[in-house]
């Protein structure tokens, strides 16, 4: 079960989330000499990778992954990578990135991510997540079975008319050392509430954090508050 961390709204959720991040890159680099990052996309955590950027991190000892990526083009509103380059790489004197290849397409995206990770992570110090409000986490989403299969990177087909993904697949997230997940507002609340609840994952992929070592969310009054 994540300790779960309230926060009155998205302002705060935004410093705490960029204080954990600190915590968490500064230790890693204490104790191994870099910090090896995951970084979700969406909407959610922009605000805090600003303040990341601003932050005075030691830019040349990060190593910074995806979570997910969506199969677009690099140039894409949608890219992830083209939000965190947006959010955090752009203010850093130095980035080490290493991005999921979205736009060569779901399986070959996939493949080269998780030759990738052989040479590069032996396991995440930190991982950046979300929940959507249909229950998916990274883009492992409901009714793709996605969540169930156990390599470390996977190509999803998503439902509804979104495009396909890329993502890190449950036995690599639940290896990070540790796993923010970052939820705000009222629409967030019936998912939230389910992913704390144990039951069918497939059906709510971001229960896979129940079983985490060290997880924590970060969640606001509005995502916390049944109405
Ligand atoms: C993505 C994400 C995804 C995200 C959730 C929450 O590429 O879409 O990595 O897993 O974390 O969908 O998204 P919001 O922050 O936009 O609500």
């Amino acid at each position: 079960m994540p300790e779960i961390v309230r926060v009155a709204d998205s302002r705060e959720l935004a410093v705490r989330a960029c204080e954990l991040m600190r915590e968490c890159i500064d230790q890693a680099i204490a104790a191994r000499g870099v910090a090896r990052v995951a970084l979700s996309g969406g909407s959610t955590p922009g605000a805090a990778y600003r303040l990341l950027g601003q932050s005075g991190l030691d830019a040349e000892r990060c190593r910074w992954f995806f979570v997910d990526e969506r199969c677009v083009p690099l140039d894409s509103e949608r890219s992830n990578y083209r939000a965190a380059k947006r959010d955090l790489f752009d203010a850093l004197p130095v980035a080490h990135v290493f991005r999921m290849q979205g736009e060569a397409g779901a399986e070959a995206g996939a493949r080269h991510y998780t030759e990738l990770l052989a040479r590069e992570v032996p396991r995440f110090d930190l991982i950046v997540a979300g929940i959507g409000d249909d229950g998916h986490t990274a883009s492992l989403f409901p009714g793709t079975g996605a969540v169930r299969e156990p390599a470390p990177v996977v190509a999803v087909e998503p439902a509804g008319g979104l495009e396909p993904r890329i993502s890190l697949g449950r036995s690599t997230l639940l290896a990070a050392r540790r796993i923010v997940i970052l939820v705000t507002g009222a629409a967030k609340q019936p998912a939230l509430a389910q992913a704390l609840t144990a039951g069918d994952e497939d059906a709510v992929p971001a229960r896979i954090y129940l079983e985490a070592e060290s997880a924590t969310l970060l969640a606001d009054e509005a995502a916390l508050t049944p109405r």
